[in-house]
């Protein structure tokens, strides 16, 4: 409330100091030297490809299995998205054969580190010097997430981040941040969230209001110190459920893979895979009061939206859609609840 209030007598709504402030701690929060807030995380991805240079007639390589808005921003710079497969055991993107997706459009790629782990970035940064290409890092769901040392977000050209309430870094609404260490780049990205303009008034390109609400800054400064034990109260809720769900039959159900030191993985999503019967899982769960979700029900190379594009198969995409399932995994979910949780999932794998 303090830090609310402190905002409305600043008479600062939109940017402002309060923003200012936000993003120089993420920045040192990632390790990088800019970090600029915007609207949120699918505008965040929009400036970070306008930033790029992608426009009409440019190809982007993007993951089918993630949330719409990798793809649609691509879309909506006039851009066409070309899907790639990913890797069952990681929901990542899996660049096996992506040397066949390159034409002289190919203008940049977009790892997209889902559910709170980082893609294979080593991998994708060979293949984008290989191919000189931008390499966007879709980090929406993964802020605090690493590889090594490294903070996913900050390995390619552009990271982009989400404060959607759901994230790891939730907002009170919608917000996002775009990252990266080019001191040109980062200079593009603020005027471009800011329909372009510098000096006032003087638009050389044009770009939109991408910008930040200082009330959701003043929130998010406050819960930024705590997002690494966010974290850790959710790799203790993963923790639990990978040990009691130990002896479910392998053959019905697979749990994700438990990170490892070097992966910093921040559990943004619990998701198993449930072979042949996750329907009605999902509806044993909601009658029994336990909260899950698919993510994602339908591949994007599945998409109406996207019928008109060559049409590819992405097996493994295709494959997960119908086998994912995400359970709560949230930091407050409490001893009670995950207890219920487990005992609701249990007695539906006993018969
Ligand atoms: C992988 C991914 N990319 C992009 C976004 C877009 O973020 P936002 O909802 O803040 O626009 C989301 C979030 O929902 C996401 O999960």
């Amino acid at each position: 409330m303090e830090a609310f209030e402190g905002v409305l007598d600043s008479g600062y709504f939109i940017l402002g100091p309060e923003v200012e402030a936000f993003e120089r701690e993420v920045a040192s929060y990632l390790g990088t030297p800019h970090a600029i807030g915007v609207s949120s995380g699918t505008d965040a991805l929009v400036v970070a490809l306008m930033a790029s240079g992608v426009g009409p007639g440019d190809e982007v390589i993007c993951p089918a299995f993630t949330f719409f808005a990798s793809a649609g921003s691509i879309a909506r710079v006039g851009a066409v998205p070309v899907f790639i497969d990913s890797e069952e055991d990681r929901f990542n993107l899996d660049l096996e054969g992506a040397d066949e997706l390159i034409t002289e459009r190919t203008k940049a790629i977009m790892p997209v580190h889902l559910f709170g782990r980082g893609a294979a970035m080593g991998h994708v940064n060979d293949f984008a010097k290989k191919h000189s290409l931008v390499v966007i890092e879709d980090t929406a769901q993964s802020l605090g997430a690493s590889i090594a040392t490294q903070k996913c977000g900050t390995m390619g050209d552009f990271g982009i981040y989400s404060f959607f309430p759901s994230k790891n870094l939730g907002g009170f609404g919608d917000g996002g941040l775009v990252s990266c260490a080019d001191d040109e780049k980062a200079e593009l990205v603020r005027r471009l969230r800011n329909h372009g303009m510098f000096p006032k008034y003087y638009h050389s390109k044009v770009g939109g209001n991408f910008r930040i609400d200082a009330l959701q800054a003043a929130l998010l400064r406050k819960k930024l110190p705590k997002l690494d034990s966010y974290g850790r109260g959710r790799a203790e809720n993963a923790t639990y459920y990978l040990h009691e769900f130990s002896d479910l039959d392998p053959a019905r159900v697979t749990l994700p893979l438990a990170g490892t030191a070097e992966e910093g993985v921040i559990w943004n999503q619990f998701t198993l895979k449930v072979h042949g019967e996750r329907d009605r899982l999902q509806a044993y769960l909601l009658e029994n009061q336990v909260g899950c979700e698919i993510y994602y029900p339908v591949p994007l190379h599945k998409q109406e939206c996207f019928a008109h594009l060559p049409a590819v198969e992405l097996p493994v995409a295709e494959k997960l859609a119908c086998e994912v399932l995400s359970i709560p995994v949230y930091a407050e979910l409490g001893e009670e609840r995950r207890q219920r949780v487990v005992a609701v999932v249990k007695s539906f794998f006993k018969s």
